[in-house]
């Protein structure tokens, strides 16, 4: 496929720019004797063996998490994260992510970031190394630089084509004039044939039973340049209390954001649900909320778009659920890292 990177290319390229743990991470401390956990959504299989490496390791919660999407973020053949994200309806790449750390119940995000390809490391430092918790656009921008953070073009070859794509075929009345359909990549088409909303969560147990989380996006592909959506919003796209457990989400980000989702799936927890049960009362009451605007309700009165959660509690039991059926979640139970089906509320 002209523009993709090959497996070697990307291991090379993922090797060079993962090193998330230099700008921030703690050093490891003693393992202690719980048995770790790690989840993360559909694409974040990498993510979850990188993590459960490190926590194994001594590694704080949140340092492995981060460590772990990073591989994700440096992708090029991931178009919802970093590299290769899908960029806004102008052609740049702007990136949100967040973080919350257990032990000291800190969080810290960027949101409509640009040329950083690690912006989960950069909400770290946010949490570290200022008394706010959330930085956007040039401010977010110049806070990575001071902190070392490299620039980069997040706009890959493939994903410049995609987007191409879609901006010369929106409007037959303008002056783009699209490539003849037969000269059309596969993957362009495929690309286009739905809207990208893709994110990667991770939530990470470690041995002493200490949470951490993160969300990183390139967000709503083409979106509004300067909008922002729930993964870098403490409560909706991702939240955690160390008592509790610890939820992220990926889907639709305004209906997180109209819902504060992430955090209603951990008070469902804190009130005894199990995870699978707090992620379902959720998607029960995303369902019932956003309908109310007939712009995302469907004939058959069920919600226009989907979201999906992934959550851990303190126990170590976890679940994925999704308001569609189709979703899934990547686990690393300190046995195997697999990718499991996710839980839906309706069946179609
Ligand atoms: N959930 C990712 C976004 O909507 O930006």
């Amino acid at each position: 496929m002209k523009g993709r990177l090959n497996r070697r290319d990307f291991m090379s390229s993922t090797a060079a720019s993962v090193g998330t743990l230099a700008i921030g991470a703690a050093a490891p401390k003693t393992v202690g004797d719980r048995a770790p956990i790690v989840i993360a959504s559909g694409n974040g299989l990498r993510a979850v063996e990188r993590a459960m490496q490190l926590v194994r390791g001594g590694h704080d919660p949140l340092d492995a998490a981060i460590e772990g999407v990073a591989i994700v973020e440096a992708d090029p053949n991931d178009h919802s994260v970093g590299l290769g994200g899908l960029p806004n309806e102008e052609g740049v790449v702007e990136l949100d992510a967040a973080v919350m750390h257990g032990p000291t119940h800190g969080g810290g995000s960027v949101a409509a970031i640009r040329n950083i390809m690690h912006p989960a490391a950069v909400a770290r430092q946010v949490m570290q190394r200022t008394r706010h918790c959330l930085l956007v656009g040039e401010g977010a921008l110049d806070f990575a630089r001071a902190h070392g953070f490299p620039e980069v073009n997040l706009l890959t070859v493939e994903a410049r084509k995609i987007w191409l794509r879609w901006k010369e075929t929106r409007d037959a009345n303008d002056d783009w004039l699209p490539e003849p359909e037969d000269k059309v990549a596969a993957y362009v088409r495929e690309t286009l044939a739905r809207r990208i909303t893709g994110t990667i969560h991770c939530s990470v147990l470690d041995t002493h039973g200490d949470l951490g989380c993160t969300t990183t996006t390139s967000g709503l592909a083409f979106k509004i340049p300067g909008r922002v959506g729930d993964s870098p919003i403490l409560g909706a796209g991702l939240y955690l209390d160390n008592e509790v457990g610890s939820a992220g989400s990926t889907g639709l980000g305004e209906a997180n954001l109209l819902n504060l989702s992430s955090y209603l799936v951990v008070e469902g927890m804190r009130r005894g649900l199990s995870p699978k049960d707090a992620i379902m009362e959720t998607c029960k009451r995303i369902a019932t909320t956003s309908v109310r605007d007939p712009r995302r309700r469907r004939g058959d009165g069920k919600t226009t778009f989907n979201v999906s959660f992934y959550a851990v509690n303190k126990k170590g039991q976890y679940a994925g659920g999704c308001i569609y059926p189709g979703g899934s979640m990547a686990v690393h139970d300190g046995t195997s890292a697999r990718v499991i089906g996710c839980d839906s509320l309706y069946d179609k």
